[in-house]
C-alpha cells in the first residue's frame, strides 16, 4: 500500500489545520503500526508568490505519485479576481480537479452529538438529527464550460457562461451516489432544475435509469429551489443528496451550516482510478491566519476519510473520528464553536486534545 500523502498546506490558515492533522496522521501510524511519507505539493496564493503560478508545471504529476492528496485551504483577497487566471488560486482548484479526474465530490454533513446546541435551527429539527451526504459532481457543468466574453452593439459588454452535461457524466455521479446510499440509509434525492433546464431535464431522465436498477434504493427528484428551503425546514428527511456542479456547491455551504460549524465538515474528491483528494469545506478564513485560532477538526476528518477511501483502513478512520467526539464530549471548544461563557482554545491545542485521545 502506497501511503505516501501529498500535502497541499495552501493559504491562509492552510498551514496551521494541515500540520495539526498531520501530527494526527503520525500518532495514527504509532499506534496502528504504519509509516505514513509526505510530499510538500506548492498550490494556491502561496504558489502564485513563489513562482507567478497558483498551479505550478508538475503539480497533478506530483499528486498522482502519493496514494492521497489532502488540502488545507487556498485562496484570500490578496489574490483576487483582478489577478490573471493563472495567479488565482480559484483556477488551481479546478485545475487540479480536472486532472485527477475528481469528477465525485462527497461531503457529508452531521450534526455531531455533543454540538446539538450549535444548530441554528430549532431545537425540535435538531433532535430529529441530521446526517446526511451531498455527492456533488465536481468536473463539469457551468464551471468547466466554455466562457464568453463580447463587445455588442448597443448592451455594452456580454458575458456568457455554458453549462453542459453528458449523459456519460451523469451517470457516474449517479452510480456514486446509489451506491453511497446502500451504505447509509438508502435514500437518493436528486437535485435539478427540470422545470427550466435542458441539461437538467437529460440528469433527470439519467436517474430515473439508475433508480430502476438501484431498486433497493428510495429516490426522489427534488427542486433545486425546494431543496435549499427543504434543507433549513427539515434537513433531517434527506440521506444522499446528488446534484449537479453549482448547485452542489451551493446546497453544501447550506448543509454544512445547519449542522453549526462549517469548521467540522470534511470532504472527499474522487474519480475512478488514481489518488482522491481530502480537505475541509471551509475555505482559508485569511482573517484568524497565523493567529493559532482556527479549527483543526474539519482537516482532520478529512484525513478519517482518507484512511477510509484511499488506504482501506477503517479502524484507523473510526479512532480518529471516535477521537475527535471524545474532544467536544469532554467540552473542548475552538472560537468558531465555542457558545456563550465556553472558553476557547487554540488550534493546537485541540491538535493534542484529539492525538491524545487516540
Ligand atoms: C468549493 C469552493 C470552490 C468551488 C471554489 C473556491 C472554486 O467554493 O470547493 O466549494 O466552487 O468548487
Ligand atoms: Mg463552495
Amino acid at each position: 500500500m502506497n501511503y505516501k500523502i501529498a500535502l497541499i498546506r495552501g493559504d491562509g490558515i492552510g498551514p496551521e489545520i494541515v500540520g495539526e492533522t498531520v501530527k494526527v496522521i503520525d500518532r495514527i501510524g504509532e499506534r496502528y503500526g504504519h509509516t505514513f511519507e509526505y510530499v510538500d505539493v506548492l498550490m494556491g496564493g502561496c504558489a502564485a508568490d513563489a513562482v507567478g503560478l497558483s498551479y505550478p508545471e508538475g503539480t497533478a504529476e506530483l499528486c498522482r505519485s502519493c496514494g492521497a492528496v489532502l488540502l488545507g485551504a487556498v485562496g484570500g483577497p490578496k489574490w483576487g479576481s483582478d489577478r490573471p487566471a493563472e495567479q488565482r488560486p480559484e483556477t488551481a482548484l479546478l485545475a487540479i480537479r480536472r486532472d485527477l479526474g475528481l469528477y465525485a465530490n462527497l461531503r457529508p454533513a452531521a450534526l455531531r452529538p455533543a454540538l446539538a446546541d450549535a444548530c441554528p435551527l430549532k431545537r425540535e429539527t435538531a433532535e430529529r438529527g441530521i446526517d446526511l451526504l451531498v455527492v456533488r459532481e465536481l468536473t463539469g457543468g457551468i464551471y468547466f464550460g466554455k466562457r464568453g466574453r463580447y463587445q455588442t452593439g448597443d448592451r455594452g459588454l456580454e458575458c456568457t457562461d455554458l453549462m453542459a452535461y453528458s449523459e456519460k457524466e451523469i451517470e457516474r455521479i449517479g452510480r456514486r451516489a446509489f451506491e453511497m446510499a446502500r451504505l447509509r440509509r438508502k435514500k437518493v434525492s436528486s437535485v435539478d432544475k427540470a422545470n427550466v433546464l435542458e441539461t437538467s431535464r437529460l440528469w433527470r431522465s439519467v436517474m430515473h435509469r439508475l433508480a430502476e436498477e438501484y431498486a433497493d434504493v428510495a429516490y426522489e427528484d427534488m427542486l433545486v429551489d425546494n431543496c435549499a428551503m427543504q434543507l433549513v425546514r427539515d434537513p433531517g428527511q434527506f440521506d444522499v443528496v446528488v446534484t449537479e456542479n453549482m448547485f452542489g456547491d451551493i446546497l453544501s455551504d447550506e448543509a454544512s451550516m445547519v449542522t453549526g460549524s462549517i469548521g467540522l465538515l470534511p470532504s472527499a474528491s474522487m474519480g475512478d482510478a488514481g489518488p482522491a483528494l481530502y480537505e475541509p469545506i471551509h475555505g482559508s478564513a485569511p482573517d484568524i491566519a497565523g493567529q493559532d485560532k482556527a479549527n483543526p477538526i474539519a482537516t482532520i476528518l478529512s484525513a478519517a476519510m482518507m484512511f477510509r477511501y484511499s488506504f482501506q483502513l477503517s479502524a484507523e478512520a473510526d479512532a480518529i473520528e471516535a477521537a475527535v467526539d471524545q474532544a467536544l464530549a469532554e467540552g473542548w471548544r475552538t472560537a468558531d464553536i465555542a457558545g456563550p461563557g465556553e472558553e476557547a482554545v487554540g488550534t493546537q491545542k485541540m491538535g493534542q486534545v484529539i492525538r491524545d485521545n487516540i
